[in-house]
């Protein structure tokens, strides 16, 4: 399967190193790979992840060479700007960008509130532009696998909240481990994410062989299991976990308090950064739309994220949810969701920012409307179909009726017909 390409250490220095990529170099950390210069490389989120033999690269770089270029060449056309007018406002914000000026608050709300089809147009067009400029056709597609839906949390927004009564799942430590080798050696994916409900049934002794035996796969590990001690995150860091996706969920304090019981958004928050502080590559973000939220919020979202230094930014609309509190509250627009995802690539141009499920489950264009919007990451769900269908965060999710092998079909063919490459994005 085609959704990683391997590359060529070119350069070493101190713990960056540099991956040639059909003549593309992108810098990665070197954290635990015994390689040297010359060796053929899989790097995922910017990090090294493993070494094959020049034999087998050549052979995979050999099915790739010609359509590597013309991937390029598609990418390159979709990114293009369309001469359009803009009205006054998004005229001179666009100005600012050009001169790579910093926007100010009240900019990120002219272009939160933009309207009309050609302006809109063209603030996806221009985020589109400066995703190509930045990363080019590079895009991230990791796997993931939930592996429990038993959560201690009564979170008002989410479908697996304790109080609702649904059908539980757990895995066992061996069907995890042996799913994410499935994934691995039959699917070709080079990085997971392990997501569960906060299920404390997997303690710290079970995390750490589930880790430590994925690890033996040779792939980057992301954990999503909320919150935990930070010695917990400690040990599953040490274990080989190095990427931990963790949102805040909300930037204002009253909401949190509100809609998350006995939580604090301080704790999260110094959570978040312990993490990063102690090497995790971090991937948070927040849901858009939760109630009582203005776009005061939602900026101080996006800014909250930045000021995280999140290695990728995850955010997507908050769906509302049979049986859960919040279940007759508004469904937001995917159009403001776009919009998010287009000032996030103004805002942080060198972010990596994903397209959520939850994004996808709004329309079935909308993952690729985020991609043209500013977005480069993808996650594709790999968990049991069993399973799946039980991990009921929120109604109607996407891709959970498929066959992993049809969704993962769909994706790479979005991806080649937006012109992307699974190269990685580098650091
Ligand atoms: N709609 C969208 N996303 C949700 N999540 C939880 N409930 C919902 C919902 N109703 C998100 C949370 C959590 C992630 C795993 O799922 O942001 O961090």
């Amino acid at each position: 399967m085609c959704y990683a390409i391997p590359g060529k250490l070119v350069e070493i220095k101190d713990r960056i190193g540099v991956v040639e990529y059909f003549g593309e170099r992108r810098k990665v950390l070197i954290d635990f790979v015994d390689v040297a210069v010359g060796d053929y490389v899989y790097a995922q989120g910017g990090v090294l992840i493993n070494k094959i033999s020049q034999e087998e690269a050549q052979e995979i770089l050999a099915t790739w060479q010609d359509i590597f270029f013309e991937l390029k060449k598609t990418d390159m056309r979709l990114a293009e700007v369309n001469k359009t007018t803009p009205s006054k406002n998004l005229l001179k914000i666009l100005q600012k960008i050009n001169l790579n000026q910093t926007l100010k608050r009240e900019e990120l709300f002219t272009l939160l509130e933009l309207k009309g089809r050609s302006d809109l147009k063209l603030l996806f067009d221009t985020a589109n532009n400066i995703r190509q400029k930045e990363h080019s056709n590079a895009c991230c597609v990791h796997g993931i696998i939930e592996f429990s839906n038993f959560c201690r949390n009564n979170c008002f927004y989410c479908g697996i909240r304790t109080q609702r009564n649904i059908k539980r799942y757990r895995m066992s430590v061996e069907e995890i481990v042996g799913f994410a080798r499935y994934a691995v050696q039959k699917l070709g994916f080079k990085a997971l994410v392990l997501q569960s409900g906060e299920d404390y049934w997997y303690n710290e002794n079970k995390l750490v062989t589930i880790i430590k035996e994925i690890k033996k796969l040779g792939i980057l590990i992301f954990v999503s299991i909320g919150s935990r001690s930070k010695e917990t995150y400690k040990k599953i860091f040490e274990a080989g976990a190095k990427a931990a996706l963790l949102r805040f969920e909300t930037s204002n304090k009253k909401i949190f308090k509100k809609l998350r019981p006995n939580t604090s958004l301080e704790e999260r928050l110094d959570l978040i950064k312990y993490l990063k502080d102690i090497g995790y590559l971090i991937a948070t973000g927040f849901l858009i739309g939760l109630p009582g939220e203005t776009y005061d919020d939602i900026i101080n979202n996006i800014l909250l994220t930045k000021a995280l230094e999140s290695d990728m930014y995850s955010f997507g609309p908050f769906i509302p949810t049979q049986g859960t509190p919040l279940q007759n509250h508004r469904l937001i627009d995917k159009e403001l969701v776009l919009k998010m995802i287009a000032v996030t690539r103004l805002v942080d141009k060198g972010a990596k920012i994903l397209v959520t499920t939850a994004l996808e489950t709004l329309d079935k264009n909308a993952k690729k409307e985020g991609l043209l919007s500013g977005a480069n990451s993808l996650m594709i769900n790999v968990t049991p179909s069993q399973y799946r269908r039980l991990y009921r965060i929120y109604d109607h999710r996407a891709g959970v009726r498929e066959e992993i092998e049809e969704n993962i079909k769909e994706t790479v063919r979005l991806l080649y017909s937006l012109g992307r490459a699974p190269t990685d994005l580098g650091i």
